[in-house]
């Protein structure tokens, strides 16, 4: 179990991180989100920008904002040689307990049609297929999988 793993920690992302968090991207994504972009987040109150760091080192991220009672989660990754041990499911499920905290009650995101590991992580998180954004993406213009999952509010986790 992830959880039971000493040195294995989920907290806010800070401006010194943006370093090791841009090179994650431009390994990640075929268009890599810009550091402006990142820093823009990191000052709306409306966003929540999670870290995991294991014994100290940047293994992965999650990128969220909140409308209402909805969150939308723009962007997630897990360091490629971190792959397939679990740190994608622990950061999404650290996402979500966010975004509940928050107050949002359901949650939406976009993904690539191709994108089978995401897509798989999602639908086992609990992620339904709602529809789809035809050529949402490009390089390589490609449809998005629009996907949502409703969320237990704090108060329903405390009873
Ligand atoms: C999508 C992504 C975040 C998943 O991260 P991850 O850390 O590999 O995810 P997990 O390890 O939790 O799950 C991946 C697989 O590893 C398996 N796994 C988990 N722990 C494991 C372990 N200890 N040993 C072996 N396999 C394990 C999971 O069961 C899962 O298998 P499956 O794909 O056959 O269902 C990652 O692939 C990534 O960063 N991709 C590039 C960025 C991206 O596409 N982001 C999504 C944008 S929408």
């Amino acid at each position: 179990m992830l959880d039971a793993r000493s040195g294995l920690v989920l907290r806010s992302m800070r401006l010194s991180d943006l370093p090791s968090v841009l090179h994650s991207e431009r390994r990640s994504f075929s268009i890599p989100w810009q550091e402006a972009t990142f820093r823009g987040l990191l000052r709306r109150r409306s966003s929540a920008l999670l870290v995991a760091e294991d014994g100290g080192e940047l293994v992965g991220y999650a990128v969220l904002w909140f409308a209402a009672e909805e969150a939308e989660l723009g962007d997630i990754a897990v360091l490629p040689e971190e792959r397939n041990r679990g740190l994608g499911r622990w950061i999404l499920e650290g996402a979500l307990r966010e975004a509940s905290r928050r107050g949002a009650r359901q949650v939406y995101l976009e993904v690539r049609a191709s994108n089978a590991d995401a897509r798989r992580l999602y639908e086992k998180a609990g992620f339904a297929t709602v529809g789809t954004r035809p050529s949402y993406y490009s390089e390589p213009v490609e449809d998005a999988i629009l996907m949502t999952r409703q969320l237990d509010t704090p108060e329903d986790s405390d009873s």
